[in-house]
């Protein structure tokens, strides 16, 4: 809905990965479900869409992901809520994000990243697509595949954001699909790990089926241009509606038998104030067990009046009065319900592509995908040759670098980073309140580090030693006062102390 990424498409890269010793869980997709691979329990999205300051447009400064400062401090918030996923939009392939990945890693959060943006060459123009469809635009995709790529808490990318729509509905559906098969073949060819495609669909009822159908068909002569996952961005459920006045219902039907993870890509309706989110249970619940959750639009609050939190400046935050709301819903959510894996979704398999499946007027009902442009099959075969590729880098800060407000205007004091061993993502409750769950890897941390290590590190170099000192930073984590130690927080923390004396 709300961003200027028109479309397109992206992926994955880089080819080294000894990244996973202290890392978030690779998920994968297994028919409709995600799947935590090592545990074998299913992965639902608890997320939020993440684009500080950026939801009017993209600059070259605006990459969310490219202030680790920020990143620190929306990290801490993110966690504390709950959250396991963030979407991110509107990235720049050529920018050091390490970071901020990294940052989100060590809080046990995904990311699902869109590979357009606003600039030119960066996205698919919906109403002509075979202009935009070119050599430069695919160069841009596979740079955002080669950066993010090797972040092992990279969920997937989004290869088009709400592209089809009524005016589109003919000329842009095999567009998408190449772009998909295009990042999947780059992928496959050139990145270690598999890494998921999807699609983010717009909020448009009647051509939602249609969408999912078209993108989610097994095609024999084009295996990878099938997605992987699909998001819709639903804003159905304003104030106190129910499963059936939301048409959550029909949208349960419509994906009963879905053969890929179906979740929001956004969801939160304003038009009733303040957002008390009470479609949250109903979307966690048993009903819709057969969507993977969702994202809740938008971190940040923007001149569309979507905000979590206010973000005032740099270094002073305020929680805004949905922030509260959507925690208190999260902190009621059923995890053995969220973890289940059902058999008979993860053993869904795709339909054919056939015109049977499409049923509006008006959508192209044809898979003939236009050929790769002049140049790609080289890229793919043999990879960018002076990709920007990202690695993750030790977290040793976790202390909140900036002042924040709850609602009530109170100052939080004592907020830090938890750091997560490698088994675990975050979940509801967990953050400040941390025991680490019995490893399921080999190359789980045990015990024993040295402890007292006065700062939390969670590296993914791969080094032995990255065990130990996760360990120790962990242990530390678990067991730190609730002080602030930095910046602006010490000396609002002492103001406050004064006063009270
Ligand atoms: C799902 O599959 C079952 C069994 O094949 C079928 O009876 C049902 O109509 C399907 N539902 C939808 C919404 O396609
Ligand atoms: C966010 O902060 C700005 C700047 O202080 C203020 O003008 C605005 O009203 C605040 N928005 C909300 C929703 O509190
Ligand atoms: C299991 O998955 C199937 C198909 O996706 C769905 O119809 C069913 O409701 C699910 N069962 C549970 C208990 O979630
Ligand atoms: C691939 O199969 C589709 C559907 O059968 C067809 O429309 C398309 O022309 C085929 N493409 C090629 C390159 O053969």
């Amino acid at each position: 809905m709300k961003t200027t990424s028109v479309s397109g498409a992206a992926l994955a890269a880089v080819s080294i990965f000894s990244s996973f010793a202290a890392a978030v869980q690779p998920l994968t997709v297994d028919g409709a479900n995600f799947i935590t691979k090592s545990s074998g329990n299913r992965f639902s999205i608890v997320g939020v869409d993440y684009q500080p300051g950026g939801s009017s447009g993209v600059t070259a400064t605006s990459d969310p992901l490219s202030d680790p400062q920020a990143c620190l401090r929306d990290a801490i918030l993110l966690q504390r809520l709950g959250v396991n996923t963030i979407r991110v939009y509107n990235l720049i392939a050529d920018i050091n994000h390490d970071e901020c990945a990294s940052i989100f890693n060590a809080a046990g959060i995904y990311m699902i990243l869109d590979v357009n943006n606003g600039f030119d060459n960066s996205y698919l123009d919906r109403s002509a697509p075979w202009t935009t469809y070119t050599n430069a635009y695919l160069t841009h995709v596979f740079s955002i595949i080669e950066a993010f790529a090797p972040y092992p808490n990279l969920l997937g990318f989004f290869s088009g954001n709400e592209v089809i729509n009524q005016d589109s509905a003919v000329n842009a559906p095999a567009y998408i699909r190449a772009v998909t098969r295009d990042m999947k073949d780059y992928i496959a060819k050139n990145v270690a790990r598999d890494i998921g495609v999807g699609y983010s669909a717009a909020d448009v009822a009647n051509l939602l089926s249609d969408t999912w159908e078209y993108l989610g068909c097994d095609l024999a002569n084009s295996t990878s241009s099938k997605i992987d996952f699909f998001g819709l961005n639903d804003y159905e459920w304003c104030g106190d509606s129910s499963y059936m006045q939301s048409g959550y219902n029909v949208l349960v039907q419509q994906f009963g038998n879905t053969s890929i993870p179906v979740f929001f890509s956004e969801y939160g309706c304003n038009k009733v104030e303040p957002r008390t989110f009470t479609n949250v249970p109903v979307l966690y619940g048993d009903q819709m067990s057969v969507l993977s959750g969702g994202l809740v639009y938008e971190y940040s609050e923007d001149t569309n009046n979507y905000g979590l939190v206010n973000i005032t400046t740099a270094d002073e935050i305020h929680l805004l009065q949905d922030y509260g709301f959507l925690a208190t819903q999260y902190a009621k959510l059923d995890e053995n319900l969220l973890t289940s894996a059902n058999s008979t979704a993860t053993g869904q398999k795709p339909p054919t592509c056939d015109p049977s499946l499409i049923t509006g007027a008006g959508f192209y009902n044809s898979w003939d995908l236009p050929p790769r442009p002049s140049g790609v099959d080289a890229l793919i075969s043999s990879g960018l040759s002076s990709a920007n590729k990202g690695k993750t880098v030790s977290v040793t800060s976790t202390a909140m670098p900036a002042t924040v407000y709850d609602y009530d205007g109170s100052q939080l004091n004592g907020l830090e980073l938890t750091v997560l061993e490698e088994q675990d993502s975050n979940r509801p409750g967990l953050a400040g309140n941390y025991t680490p769950s019995t490893p399921t890897g080999t190359a789980a941390a045990t015990s024993g580090s040295t402890g007292g290590s006065s700062s939390a590190t969670r590296s993914s170099s791969g080094k032995a030693s990255s065990t130990a000192s996760q360990t120790a930073a962990t242990s530390k984590g678990a067991a730190a006062p609730m002080f602030v130690s930095s910046g602006a927080a010490t000396f609002g923390a002492l103001l406050a102390s004064l006063f009270l004396l």
